[in-house]
């Protein structure tokens, strides 16, 4: 069989602040792959199904000798990241063909995987992130593999565990839900008899909320977010995953013995750390006795990951979790989808389906 196309999503232009749609990204449709013929070297080739869009992309985009909590992207090079992909052709006795993978890859049509580290891009580099197989008993979309049942789902799954130790009744004050971790935070959080403070940036995400269930949903751009923390608190548990004046806020409104659960700082991702915003009521971390925890999600999978697979994909195969996406349909568009999700604009867990199956 003839080359068929490889387009790939080349990171394009080094933002500074907020990252330009047009130009972030840009489609290289040139490469070609002889899939029936394509060298393997003990490898597999996949067939890319779905990517992910994710905010601590932003992070990667910077300098490559600025630090940072995961390797910069190299301007020029190929985006990669969470993704799932089926095998193709395998000389690899783990990874048969027809078999489905997820794990860091790179955002093209096609992608080969070797044990060496030789071409086998950034996931050797980082093991944590590396390519498994996966198992979907309940035949749910694959594209899942990225959100509810990726990285963002066990993100939410895992802010229910010891991290917070929640008990039915406590207040948990969740930031940016109804974003991709957030959705589904909240979900977990009604199950458990949690009552549930959400806040967000538009009246839709305030309605999709409700409908989910949860009573105190908050507009960040219209409703006085300190003076309802006040009215609706205090806050037993803060899943804080925006930072900024919202921490500050929620500060004030904890419970005695709060947790808080820092996972993400979304409000100074496009700006220089000198211009984040500074928390300036640190000392009621002590009258309080706030417990005040990073929750990195791969520092969780050891103890939690079986768990969350042997959960999870029945609670949504049965409707109990609802998942709600933001689709992009190929990688034409994905610049604008990525500012889409940094900005607010989009719902759920954005994600790139090159393959809907
Ligand atoms: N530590 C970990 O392991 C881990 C894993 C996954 C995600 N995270 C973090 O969790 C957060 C959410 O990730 P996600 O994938 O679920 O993204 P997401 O919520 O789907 O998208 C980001 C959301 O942040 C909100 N936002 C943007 N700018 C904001 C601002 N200035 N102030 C307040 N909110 C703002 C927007 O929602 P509204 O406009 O509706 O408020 C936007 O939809 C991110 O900070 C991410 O880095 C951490």
């Amino acid at each position: 069989m003839a080359p068929v196309p490889n387009s790939r999503l080349v990171f394009r232009e080094l933002p500074s602040g907020l990252p330009d749609p047009s130009s972030v990204f840009e489609l290289d449709a040139t490469p070609t792959i002889d899939v029936n013929a394509v060298e393997l070297d003990g490898g597999f080739l996949v067939r890319i199904l779905s990517l992910s869009l994710d905010p601590y992309m932003r992070n990667r985009m910077r300098p490559a000798d600025t630090e940072g909590d995961m390797p910069a992207l190299p301007l020029g090079q190929v985006v990669t990241g969470f993704g799932v992909a089926q095998v193709v052709r395998s000389e690899h006795p783990s990874f048969p063909a027809g078999c489905h993978v997820g794990g860091f890859m790179p955002y093209q049509e096609y992608a080969i995987f070797r044990d060496s580290k030789e071409g086998a891009d950034e996931s050797a580099a980082m093991p944590a992130l590396g390519i498994t197989r996966l198992e979907n008993r309940y035949n749910l979309p694959w594209r899942y593999f990225v959100g509810a049942l990726g990285m963002t789902g066990q993100t939410a799954y895992y802010a229910f565990k010891d991290v917070s130790n929640p008990r039915p009744g406590e207040t948990i004050l969740i930031s940016a839900a109804a974003g991709a971790v957030g959705l589904l935070a909240v979900q977990y959080a009604l199950s458990l008899g949690l009552r549930v403070i959400a806040t967000c940036g538009s009246d839709d995400k305030v309605a999709i909320l409700r409908g989910l269930g949860v009573k105190h949903v908050l507009n960040r751009h219209t409703d006085d977010i300190a003076a309802e923390l006040k009215r609706l608190g205090p806050i037993d548990i803060f899943l804080d995953l925006v930072g900024g004046p919202l921490l500050e806020a929620a500060i004030y409104n904890a419970a005695m013995n709060a947790r808080f659960l820092i996972c993400g700082s979304i409000t100074t991702y496009n700006a220089p750390m000198s211009e984040a915003f500074g928390v300036r009521n640190l000392w009621l971390v002590n009258r309080y006795r706030i417990t005040i925890r990073a929750l990195v999600v791969i520092d969780w999978h050891d103890m939690y990951l079986a768990e969350f697979y042997s959960v999870v994909p029945k609670k949504i195969a049965d409707g109990e979790i609802k998942v709600i996406e933001h689709i992009c349909d190929n990688f034409e568009h994905a610049g604008q989808a990525f500012v889409n999700m940094l900005t607010g604009k989009s719902i759920g867990k954005s994600v790139i389906v090159l393959r809907d199956e």
